[in-house]
């Protein structure tokens, strides 16, 4: 091989090298004891005698040339760590990016504003941080009234607590607005509740609506149209008796469960029926509270559980699901 041939092989090899290991083995391969351009110098002195000198030199500069670019190639490796292999893995799948999505509360919120927009309610917020006043005694509840035990409230002051329900903003709304009324109010409430089926906060969506001769029936017909928008227009569903301080008649509703289409689960008690929120026509003391002429005017309200309606659309047996913040679980919605 000419001194010229060695010269171009080591620089082609040169080009392929990744690592400092790489450069080493090449060193060896060509300046070391066996290397190829030490066995050629060594072999200088079977050349005819007249081209000796000129061999020599070359091979001396290619030599020197060798060890240079050798030296600059380690310090290049060395000073990005390692080698080229462990910074660029090209055969590595791509990292993609995960797209977040909505949790699924906020979307049965978004869900049950939708239907209730569609059919003339205008959506009213309020604080979470509420006065008693709002939270009870405006709604007839007076202090010390057995009817509170309803309710586990936080209380933050004596006068001031973590509102039980979204049903302070029927009061709010009122005080600033004349009638026809037509409002739901979504937002965050607290209680001293924890199981399966009751968490220390929860989502409620309010519903009121005023003007003049409005009837049960009006209830009825609204609730019945939402109940069957937001399930299956199948579903059956039940107004049942019940008690609120703050209407007149009241009622809770149900629907068959969703589970077992009612036989009888877990999830509803053996009893084929699930609650989903409670309602009724308001209180005369309510209007009076907020200077309505109760001769004149009628009107229904009624407040939901977001997380009840949730747990009932997507099959979900454990409220508390909805807040441990699982990926798992959350990626499904
Ligand atoms: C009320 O809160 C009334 N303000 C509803 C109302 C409004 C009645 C207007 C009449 C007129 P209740 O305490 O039943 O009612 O709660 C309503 C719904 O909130 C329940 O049906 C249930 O779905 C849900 N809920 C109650 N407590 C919890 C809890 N700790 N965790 C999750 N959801 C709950």
């Amino acid at each position: 091989m000419t001194i010229s041939q060695i010269n171009e092989n080591a620089l082609k090899e040169l080009k392929a090298t990744r690592s400092v290991d790489d450069i080493n083995a090449l060193s060896v391969k060509y300046l070391g004891r066996k290397g190829a351009l030490t066995l050629f110098l060594r072999n200088i002195s079977n050349l005819p005698p007249a081209e000796r000198p000129e061999a020599g030199k070359m091979a001396n500069q290619v030599k020197k040339a060798l060890e240079t670019l050798f030296e600059e190639a380690t310090a290049k490796f060395e000073s990005v760590g390692q080698g080229m292999e462990d910074i660029i893995d090209v055969s590595l799948p791509g990292r993609t990016a995960q797209p977040g999505s909505l949790h699924p509360i906020t979307q049965i919120t978004g869900q049950v504003c939708d239907i209730f927009t569609r059919l003339g309610f205008n959506v009213a917020e309020g604080p979470e941080i509420e006065s008693d006043y709002y939270n009870f005694e405006a709604l007839n509840i007076p202090k010390n009234h057995p009817a509170r035990d309803m309710q586990d409230t936080f209380y933050i002051s004596e006068n001031v607590v973590l509102r039980t329900h979204t049903s302070p903003m029927q009061v709010r709304f009122m005080e600033k607005h004349d009638p026809p009324v037509r409002i739901i109010a979504p937002g965050k409430v607290y209680r001293c509740d924890s199981d399966l089926t009751h968490t220390p906060m929860f989502h409620q969506v309010e519903g009121l609506l005023v003007d003049e001769g409005v009837s049960f029936g009006d209830l009825k017909g609204i609730l019945t149209t939402f109940i069957h928008q937001m399930f299956d227009e199948e579903i059956s569903l039940r107004f049942r008796p019940s008690f609120f301080p703050f209407t007149e008649p009241s009622a809770e509703v149900d629907i068959l469960c969703v589970m077992c289409r009612g036989k009888g689960c877990r999830v509803c008690s053996q009893t084929g029926w699930l609650e989903v929120l409670g309602a009724g026509m308001v209180h005369p003391a309510v209007f009076e509270n907020v200077k309505f002429d109760t001769s004149k005017f009628t009107g229904f309200a009624f407040g939901m559980g977001i997380e009840r309606i949730a747990m009932l659309k997507y099959g979900i047996d454990d409220i508390r699901k909805y807040f441990d913040n699982d990926f798992r679980f959350l990626r499904q919605f």
